[in-house]
This record gives structure tokens, C-alpha cells and sequence, in this order.
């Protein structure tokens, strides 16, 4: 079926021409220079690379500096997006970041992203569907491209899973690490790009996995703990998680396919949440696929939540994994307990350089709105309004990394 849908060159739900389609067409990640291996973890918790290995497939992640937050990398990986899609920030609609470690409950890391690069016209907001928020962030963005209220729309999945980790905990610890992708996409009439998404919610298993914050029954106070859980730090029963994992990948995948018109062995590559190798090899045998059919670079990045994903991707292309016309699927799942999969029909033959000009125009962007902020600040100050201006998050200078708030391991 999917053969004779290329051939007619329909997708394969059999569009008619004229229908708007969105696509990907940028992509970039960012992750922290700061590398922490196994082996440092065995001198905080008593674990060791040997048996993080053979249970998870992770060597090492990335941690941030305390220049770095979800904001800072969400940028980063924004910039790159841009660049690779050759759009600039005035042209896009609508930013919408996935993150569990978001800067503030208000304002959203989005609208922090938003004012960095001077993207005046996009709105912008946060979607917290933990592990899954990528693909429904997408979703979100695919389906305001297809309704016509959107013409580019940037995704990102940010996370500083560092500061919500419980370092004494080794069953959570060894497991996360900070990152950050995004992709820019786009409206077209060419058929393709996001073919169909499954987003699904079991909130009775809320409890396996999670992270108390404010407004939470969870807790009886900021620092007070009910039930073993801490403020602001993440709680898990890996165990359960595991099984729940297993069953919901190989299911929405199936699901996911089918609702594009496609069988499961029509997919290129399949891009899942990097959570543990042995999840994958898991629903690689179920399927039926080979193991190879799954990016996975969990080995160098652990789990980063919302941002495995496109990271993922970012270099499943750079790796040549992803050819125009490609069927390829992301899956999702994590806290909630949410999960999400997607087909999409790859449309880009090759990433698009961006010309020495129009990146020149995204730096003056970048720069002229952290002289906004700038000189925001200043009048606000001049004025005596001192809360605002202590507040407000800093822009950070074109290719340097912003301040955060809090050391890594508190
Ligand atoms: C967390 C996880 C790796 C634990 O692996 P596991 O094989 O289930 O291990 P268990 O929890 O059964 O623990 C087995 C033993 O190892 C010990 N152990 C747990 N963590 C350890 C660590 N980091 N180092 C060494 N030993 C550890 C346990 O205490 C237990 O010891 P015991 O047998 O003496 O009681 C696994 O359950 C998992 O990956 N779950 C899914 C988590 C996930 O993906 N979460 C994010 C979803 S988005």
C-alpha cells in the first residue's frame, strides 16, 4: 500500500491536492559539555558501570554547568533548527517547548526562548507531558500548521533532569541526563510530513513516576515529606514503569501505522524515548523488527525526557539513517503515565544550507533582542520597578551560555 501511495505521489492516507501538510524541516540539539560516566556516579551512590551497562545500555550523559538551564539548551538546539530550516525567528508562528524542568511554573521556558531569539510574531507555550511531550508537542504543532493558523512552528524538548534527580537515589539517578532538540516545521502543500499520531494518558498510574511540585497533595510543604517523595525531586518504581513501557511501545507503534496507512515494516527507522536499552530490545523482539530498526544513542546521553527524541533524530540524520520519503515513527512514554507515536513521511532530501546572509540576519535577531531585553530591563529599573527587573531571566549573548539558578547537585 505504501509503495503504490509513493508511486501515485499521494501520502498514504490518499490526500487530495491543495491540502496543507507539515513538514520537518530543520533540525538541532544541544547538550552540555560537562560529562559525567559511570564511573563518577559509583563516587556518589554505590553502583557501577558494570551494572549500569547491562541494565540500561547507558556509559555516560551530559550534565549541566550552573551557566546552563532548559532554557539556555531549548535555545541552543532552537538556534541550530533555525539554521539547518534557513528560517528566521520573525517568520515563526508558534514555539512550543516539551519539558518536565521547565525555568518557572510562569513564564514559560517557551516565552524565555521566544524573546531570546526575537521571535515577535510566534506565541509560545509549555507542554508538559513528560517523556511523551515531545510527539505531542509536535502533534500540537502539526495540527496548527494543517488548520492553516500556523505556517512554522518550532518544537523543542528541553530538560535539566539534573536538578529534579534525587542524588542519593540510585535507582533514578544512574538513569537521566540534561539535553536539549528542537525542529522547525512547516507548511506545504507536498504531501508528507506528520502522517498520524496516537496520544494516550493512564493518569491511574500517575504515582509510578513523578515529580511533586507546587500546588501538589503530594507533599505537606515545601521541604515536608508524606509519603517518601520529595519536593522537587523525581520518584520511581522502575519496575513498573519497565512493564508498562514494554506493552505501550510496541502497542502505539502498531497503532500509529495503521492509522497512516502503513505497516510497521514499512518503517525506515523508528526514533523512540531513549529510557533503556533493554526496554527497545524488548519491543524490537515483540514487533518482530530488528534491533537495528530503533535509533538508540541512550550509551552517550541516558534518559533526557522530552529531549531524547529529537536529539535522537538530529543524528539519525546526521548518520545519513533518514532519506527523503522515508516512513519513520517517534514513540514516547513516560510520567503521567503518557505515551505517544507518530508516523511521519520524511520530506527533506538533504539539509538545506543556509546562506552566510540569512544566518548573519538570525544573529542581528538574537542580538537585538537581548538589547531589548536589555534596555527593558533598564526602563523598568529607571522607573523603580526593582521585581521585575531582579526576576527577569537574562538573554544570553549569541553563542555563549546563560547563567541558571541553582548548582546541579543540591
Ligand atoms: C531502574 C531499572 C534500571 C532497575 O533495573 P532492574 O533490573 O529492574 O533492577 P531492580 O530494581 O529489580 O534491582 C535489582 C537489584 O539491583 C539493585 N540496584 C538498583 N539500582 C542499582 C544501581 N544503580 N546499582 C547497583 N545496584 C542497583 C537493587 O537494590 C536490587 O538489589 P537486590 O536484588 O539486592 O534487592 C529498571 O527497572 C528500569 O530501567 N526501569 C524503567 C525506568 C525508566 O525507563 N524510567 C523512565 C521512563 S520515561
Amino acid at each position: 500500500m505504501a509503495t503504490t501511495a509513493k508511486a501515485a505521489g499521494r501520502g498514504p492516507l490518499g490526500r487530495a491536492a491543495g491540502q496543507i501538510y507539515a513538514h520537518i524541516v530543520g533540525w538541532g540539539m544541544a547538550v552540555p559539555d560537562r560529562v559525567m560516566t559511570n564511573d563518577d556516579l559509583s563516587a556518589i551512590v554505590e553502583t557501577s558501570d558494570e551494572w549500569i551497562q547491562s541494565r540500561t545500555g547507558i556509559r555516560e550523559r551530559h550534565i549541566a554547568s550552573d551557566k546552563e538551564s532548559t532554557a539556555t539548551l531549548g535555545l541552543r538546539a532552537a538556534q541550530n533548527a533555525l539554521d539547518v530550516a534557513d528560517v528566521q525567528p520573525t517568520d515563526i508562528d508558534l514555539i512550543i517547548c516539551a519539558t518536565s524542568t521547565a525555568e518557572h511554573a510562569f513564564p514559560a521556558t517557551a516565552s524565555l526562548i521566544q524573546a531570546w531569539l526575537g521571535a515577535g510574531n510566534a506565541g509560545a507555550f509549555d507542554l508538559s507531558a513528560a517523556c511523551s511531550g515531545f510527539v505531542y508537542a509536535v502533534q500540537m504543532a502539526a495540527q496548527a500548521i494543517r488548520s492553516g493558523s500556523a505556517q512554522v512552528a518550532l518544537v523543542i524538548g528541553a530538560e535539566t533532569m539534573s536538578r529534579v534527580i534525587d542524588w542519593q537515589d540510585r535507582g533514578t539517578c544512574i538513569l537521566f541526563g540534561d539535553g536539549a532538540g528542537a525542529v522547525v516545521l512547516r507548511a506545504s502543500e507536498a504531501p508528507g510530513g506528520v502522517l498520524s499520531a496516537i496520544l494516550r494518558s493512564d493518569g491511574g498510574g500517575g504515582d509510578l513516576l513523578g515529580i511533586p511540585a507546587f500546588g501538589s497533595l503530594d507533599i505537606d510543604g515545601v521541604t515536608a515529606i508524606s509519603n517518601g517523595h520529595k519536593f522537587g525531586k523525581m520518584h520511581m518504581n522502575g519496575a513498573e514503569v519497565f512493564k508498562f513501557a514494554t506493552r505501550v511501545v510496541g502497542e502505539s507503534i502498531q497503532q500509529a501505522t495503521q492509522q497512516a496507512g502503513i505497516q510497521v515494516s514499512d518503517l525506515k527507522l523508528i526514533v523512540p524515548h531513549q529510557a533503556n536499552a533493554r526496554i527497545l530490545q524488548s519491543v524490537a523482539r515483540s514487533l518482530k523488527l530488528n534491533e537495528s530498526m530503533f535509533m538508540s544513542n541512550i550509551d552517550r546521553y541516558g534518559n533526557t525526557s522530552a529531549a531524547s527524541i529529537p536529539i535522537a533524530l538530529c543524528e539519525a540524520v546526521q548518520a545519513g539513517r533518514i532519506q527523503a520519503d522515508d516512513y519513520i515513527a517517534f514513540v514516547g512514554f513516560g510520567g503521567g503515565l503518557s505515551w505517544a507515536a507518530m508516523v511521519l513521511q520524511w520530506g527533506q532530501p538533504q539539509p538545506a544550507s543556509s546562506s552566510f546572509i540569512n544566518r548573519q540576519r538570525r544573529q542581528f535577531s538574537y542580538r537585538l533582542a537581548a538589547l531589548r531585553t536589555g534596555l527593558l530591563r533598564a526602563s523598568r529599573s529607571l522607573t523603580g520597578d526593582r521585581t521585575d527587573s531582579r526576576s527577569e531571566e537574562k538573554a544570553p549573548e549569541p553563542g555563549s551560555r546563560a547563567r541558571s539558578e541553582r548548582p546541579p547537585f543540591q
